[in-house]
C-alpha cells in the first residue's frame, strides 16, 4: 500500500506522526548503508551486521518503533530456506489441535503462510504494524529477522512473547536458496550461477545473511533464555519428528495429555505436516506467479530432504563451506550435526 493512503486511513494523529518519523528515519538511513546486488532483482543493504532488502529493513524499523507485542505472541523465526513452511505448519497444527479435524484441516486448504503470517511481509504490504493488533490472540507470526534486530521489549525475559527457531545445514540451505533465487529471477535475466551465488553466500551477502550470524544469534538467545527461544534443527525434526513435536508443544505451554498421546495426535500432526502430505495438497501445487506475487506456493516445496547438497556441490565448495562453518562456530558450543 502507498504510504500516503495508509496515513490517510489512520485517524489517530499522534500515531500518524509516529509513523512519519519512522519513514523519515528509514529514508535518511538507507543512503548511508552499504549496498550489494541481491540474488534476484532487489538490492541488499548492510544494516546492523545483516544484509536486508528494503522491505525487511523498513519492517524492522517499524517493528522497533510501533509493534505492540503481546505476552502470548508466538514467533516462528528462521533464516530463509531452513524450514519456515514446515515449522509454520507444525506450530499452527500443534496450537490448534483441538479446533480442527485432521481429515478436514485448514492446512489442506491453505498454505502455511496464510495461517502463520509473515511479520515483515505483512508490514510491507500494509505499511504499518497497527493491523496486526487486531489478530486474535495468541498471534502466530513468522519472521526472518535476526534476533538482535528485535526491540528489547520483545527479547526481554519478562515480555512473554516466544520465538521458535529452526536452522539447517548451511550446505542444504545454500542449495535450496540458489534454486529458489532462480525461480524468483525475472525471466529476462539469466539464472544466477552456482559460482556467483556461492561467492555471495560465503561472504554473508544473502537475504538476512550472514547465515551463520543469524543462527548464532538465536542459538545464544536460546541458551540465555530457554523459556523464550526454542532452538531446533531441521535434521533433528526429520529424524525424530514425534519427539520434536512434543518439545514444541511443551515449550508453547500446551503439552500433549495422556489421552492425546493415546489417540495418536502427535503422529497425526507429524503426518499432516510432512513434506509428502503437504506438497501434494492442491493449494501447495499452485504455481501462479505474477508481478505482485513473484513466488508461488509450489516454490516452497522442492525436495524436502537432508543432504541434497551432495547432488550439486563440487568437493571444493563443500570444503570451503565446511571451513567457514567451523571457523564461525568455534567456541560457541554449537554445531550442525
Ligand atoms: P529444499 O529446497 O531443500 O527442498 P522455507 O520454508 O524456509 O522457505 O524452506 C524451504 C525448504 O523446506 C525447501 O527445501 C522445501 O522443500 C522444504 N520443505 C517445505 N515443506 C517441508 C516439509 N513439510 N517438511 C520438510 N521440508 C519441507
Amino acid at each position: 500500500m502507498e504510504t500516503s493512503k495508509f496515513f490517510s486511513r489512520i485517524e489517530n494523529l499522534e500515531l500518524v506522526e509516529g509513523y512519519k518519523k519512522t519513514y523519515k528515519n528509514f529514508d535518511e538511513v538507507l543512503p548511508t548503508l552499504l549496498p550489494r546486488k541481491g540474488w534476484w532483482l532487489d538490492q541488499l543493504f548492510q544494516y546492523q551486521g545483516f544484509w536486508l532488502s528494503t522491505f525487511a529493513l523498513r519492517g524492522s524499523m517499524l517493528i522497533n518503533d510501533h509493534f505492540n507485542t503481546q505476552p502470548t505472541d508466538i514467533i516462528v523465526a528462521t533464516s530463509p530456506k531452513c524450514g519456515t513452511t514446515w515449522l509454520r505448519a507444525l506450530v499452527f497444527s500443534i496450537f490448534n489441535r483441538s479446533s480442527f479435524d485432521f481429515s478436514d484441516h485448514p492446512l489442506s486448504k491453505s498454505n502455511p503462510q496464510e495461517l502463520v503470517r509473515f511479520l515483515e511481509g505483512c508490514i510491507h504490504v500494509e505499511g504499518s504494524t497497527s493491523f496486526i493488533d487486531g489478530f486474535p490472540s495468541p498471534r502466530l507470526l513468522s519472521t526472518h529477522l535476526p534476533y538482535s534486530l528485535f526491540p528489547q521489549r520483545m527479547t526481554d525475559d519478562t515480555s512473554g512473547c516466544r520465538f521458535v527457531y529452526i536452522c539447517r545445514d548451511p550446505k542444504d540451505v545454500f542449495i535450496s536458496k540458489w534454486h529458489f533465487a532462480n525461480k524468483l529471477r525475472p525471466k529476462d535475466l539469466p539464472p544466477i550461477t552456482l559460482d556467483e551465488a556461492f561467492d555471495s553466500f560465503c561472504k554473508g551477502v544473502s537475504h538476512y545473511g550472514p547465515f551463520w550470524d543469524h543462527v548464532l544469534g538465536y542459538w545464544k538467545a536460546s541458551l540465555e533464555s530457554p523459556k523464550k527461544v526454542l532452538f531446533l534443527k531441521y535434521e533433528d525434526v526429520k529424524k525424530q519428528p514425534w519427539d520434536r513435536v512434543r518439545k514444541v508443544a511443551e515449550f508453547l505451554g500446551v503439552p500433549f495429555s495422556l489421552e492425546e498421546e493415546n489417540n495418536k495426535i502427535v503422529e497425526e500432526i507429524v503426518k499432516l505436516c510432512s513434506f509428502e502430505n503437504m506438497s501434494k495438497q492442491e493449494v501447495n501445487k499452485n504455481e501462479t506467479r505474477n508481478s505482485e506475487r513473484p513466488i508461488s506456493n509450489a516454490d516452497f516445496f522442492r525436495k524436502g530432504e537432508v543432504g541434497d547438497w551432495v547432488n550439486h556441490l563440487p568437493p571444493q565448495m563443500v570444503e570451503t563451506l565446511d571451513q567457514i562453518t567451523e571457523k564461525k562456530l568455534q567456541g560457541t558450543g554449537f554445531n550442525f550435526h
